[in-house]
């Protein structure tokens, strides 16, 4: 397989047989307007109120259309697509996310399917380590005690087993402010040093899932850079789309995100940074093929045959989140805003508080639930999601936390915000939770 340089000679691909290129439009399209949005997303089942961007984003029909061009031009002619406009149609990709996370190369931006697929790659390299003896056994893996429950099983799978040794920090919730954080995290590097050993590698989270916090991901890149921690992951699923993410600033080896949650993309795909640096030697896809061995962003951009067309309409995403004022940065602070005014006003309504203060929130907020629903257990948290989706069209996912230090709020709803949400949805979720409250409704009743 030809090296990333030979792609860079590549022109861009035109999709139309006369040579026009439709994903490179000349003209400079208009602000978006609230019935364009409403186009853009009238897919969505108009019978729920989806105040979960979160968990698997969303994507407008202006890509989804531009997407499904890709799969029919390789319906068309799949030699031609395979020899003519894969590779360097992937390398666009790469070179549009390479700017938009101010990384030095695009060598360093390679596409994935998604934060786990990358949470791999980064972990097996670990594993490796251990098991082929270039780390000690017992040397350490520090990761938060929030991370994504993929990646927790991924430590399990690939360094536990080669023999290192995992620590987690234990991170408070609700959190109050990024000193806590900072606090428990010098704690578990502590340990990890402890016996005289080598942190090898800490996993942070930028924006953790259940529940969400953003996290003060400079001051820990630092404070592991003082404390001579080998390499640093951090799992962005969240961040691109709703907080700043500059690769230069961050200063990490290793960073990957989503594009299919905050970005529009649609599902799946992901980037993984990896930092320029004799590190990145052993990366590798976990899925095999023949070009194994020519780097990681060649490596992922073949894993078999497969639809590769998420992949390709990045440019296209660029496009339409230009169309709103002040593109990606003006869509995620507004919908910051939005978030922390929806999450207040639930807060409000119920007498409960918000899981953090907002400037440790993105487009995501945790919500305090009324006591009085009785939420006493994971599954009581899953049975109430269920039963808001089926009998009151809402979909929110909702986090058990177990009682402490008296406060007797021991579930929050994790509520997003995303450019076509509206302000009754958020309505129809206060209104559905205080009408349980008031039937005295409990989840020791709710049987789904
Ligand atoms: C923090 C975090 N990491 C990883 C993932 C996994 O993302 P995906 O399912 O797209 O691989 C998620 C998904 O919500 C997440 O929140």
């Amino acid at each position: 397989m030809a090296s990333d340089d030979h792609h860079h000679r590549d022109p861009p691909v035109d999709l139309n047989e006369n040579g026009d290129s439709p994903n490179h439009k000349k003209q400079k399209l208009s602000l978006i307007t609230d019935a364009e949005i409403r186009s853009e997303f009238s897919h969505h089942d108009p019978s729920i109120a989806r105040i979960n961007n979160g968990s698997f984003g969303s994507c407008p029909k202006t890509v989804i259309a531009a997407q499904n061009q890709w799969q029919l031009k390789y319906l068309k002619q799949p030699d031609a697509f395979y020899f003519n406009h894969l590779q360097p149609s992937i390398l666009r990709s790469r070179t549009v996310i390479k700017d938009l996370i101010n990384a030095d190369h695009v060598d360093e931006v390679s596409i994935v399917d998604n934060a786990t697929t990358a949470a791999s790659i980064v972990l097996q390299q670990t594993g490796r380590a251990f098991s082929e003896g270039r780390y000690d056994k017992d040397d350490a893996a520090v990761m938060l005690h929030y991370a994504y429950g993929a990646v927790k099983m991924s430590m399990q799978a690939y360094v536990t087993r080669a023999g290192g040794r995992v620590i987690e920090v234990q991170l408070p919730f609700p959190v109050t402010c990024n000193d806590e954080i900072i606090a428990e995290f010098r704690k578990a590097l502590e340990r990890g040093k402890s016996g005289g050993h080598k942190v090898r590698l800490a996993v942070i989270d930028h924006i953790t899932s259940m529940p969400h916090v953003v996290i003060p991901l400079k001051e820990l890149v630092k404070i592991c850079r003082d404390e001579g921690v080998d390499q640093i992951f951090v799992d962005a699923a969240h961040a691109i789309g709703s907080t700043n993410v500059d690769m230069k600033e961050i200063g990490a080896d290793f960073y990957t995100s989503n594009l299919h949650k905050w970005f529009f993309c649609p599902p799946s795909v992901a980037f993984l940074y990896c930092r320029k640096s004799d590190k990145m030697l052993d990366l590798h896809h976990p899925v095999v093929t023949h070009v194994y061995g020519n780097g990681l962003a060649i490596e992922s951009a073949w894993i078999g045959t497969r639809d590769y067309s998420a992949q390709l309409v990045v440019p296209e995403v660029v496009e339409f989140v230009n169309r709103f004022e002040g593109g990606i940065d003006g869509i995620r602070t507004r919908n910051h805003e939005k978030v922390v005014a929806m999450g207040e006003m639930l807060a409000k309504a119920w007498g409960t508080n918000l899981g953090s203060p907002p400037e440790m929130c993105s487009s995501m907020v945790m919500v305090g639930l009324p006591p009085r629903l009785g939420i006493s257990c994971d599954s009581d948290a899953m049975k109430l999601r269920t039963h808001l989706r089926e009998c009151f069209g809402v979909e929110v996912p909702i986090y058990y936390r177990a009682p402490k230090d008296g406060d007797p709020v021991t579930g929050y709803a994790r509520i997003s915000h995303q450019v076509y949400n509206v302000v009754d949805e958020y309505y129809s979720f206060r209104d559905a939770v205080n009408k349980l409250v008031n039937d005295g409704v409990t989840c020791a009743v709710l049987s789904c």
